[in-house]
């Protein structure tokens, strides 16, 4: 895998007209598209996803599955029939409900979600019981079990994830994302991309400092290019 296909861009628009040219120009520079559910409930998913693979390019379908595992399953054919590269479901939602994501995926890799990131640590304790971190770690744990290919966490708990034989084989995945040369935006807890692959991340979901580049840095594919080689001397 080349530097560039650890880039996942988040393609947070409302309309296709407004991700045309950001797909059409990053396609060849980055690894895939995360289309979300803003994009995919406006527009639909067959469309949204019809769309990015007519301009090149691939897809991260965050659709965020959380259901009893028969709604899962048949969920998980219908997006692995559109031939998305990665898919996710809520590890919440539990065992068997992934272990029915994965008996669908087809071709498409299956990311399971551990615990939000804007859960703030007060509000994640009250909701689960235990730190956040406890529960990412018990939800990784289940998500492996049931055969899912990688885990969303943020980036403060890859090192912790990365320690686990248990997870060995499990790819990991995290946004708040942040090269040092782009604004924070709402991002709190972030890391640089150097820092977030050292740390053990596989793939970087990256949506403003790619899609509105600072003036100095120049175009989107600038910012992706620039990305793609911190990523590299990381590696
Ligand atoms: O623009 P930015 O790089 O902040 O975009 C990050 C993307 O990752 C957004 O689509 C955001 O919804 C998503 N995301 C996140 N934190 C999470 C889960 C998803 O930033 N915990």
């Amino acid at each position: 895998m080349e530097a560039k296909d650890r880039i996942i861009v988040a393609l947070d628009v409302d309309g296709l007209d407004k991700a045309k040219s950001l797909v059409e120009s990053l396609a060849p520079h980055v690894g895939c598209f995360k289309l979300g559910l803003e994009l995919l409930t406006a527009v639909g998913a067959p469309q949204a996803v019809e769309f990015v693979h007519t301009l090149g390019g691939q897809i991260f379908y965050d659709g965020k599955f959380n259901d009893i595992p028969n709604t899962i399953a048949g969920a998980a054919k219908a997006v692995a029939a559109m031939e998305v590269k990665m898919f996710n479901i809520m590890a919440s939602a539990g065992i068997e409900a992934m272990m029915a994501a994965v008996a669908n995926k087809g071709k498409s890799l299956v990311l399971a979600v551990t615990v939000l990131t804007s859960f703030e640590e007060n509000n994640a304790h009250l909701t689960f019981g235990v730190p956040s971190k406890a529960k990412v770690l018990q939800l990784a744990r289940d998500a492996k079990l049931a055969g899912c290919d990688a885990v969303i966490s943020s980036p403060q708990e890859l090192e912790l994830l990365g320690k686990q034989k248990e997870l060995k084989g499990l790819l990991k995945i995290t946004p708040g994302v942040r090269p040092e040369w782009a604004a924070a935006n709402d991002q709190k807890r972030i890391m640089t991309p150097g820092e977030a692959i050292k740390a053990g991340a596989d793939y970087l979901v990256i949506g403003r400092p790619i899609t509105k580049p600072p003036k100095e840095i120049g175009t989107p594919v600038d910012a992706a290019k620039k990305i793609a080689e911190e990523i590299a001397s990381a590696l």
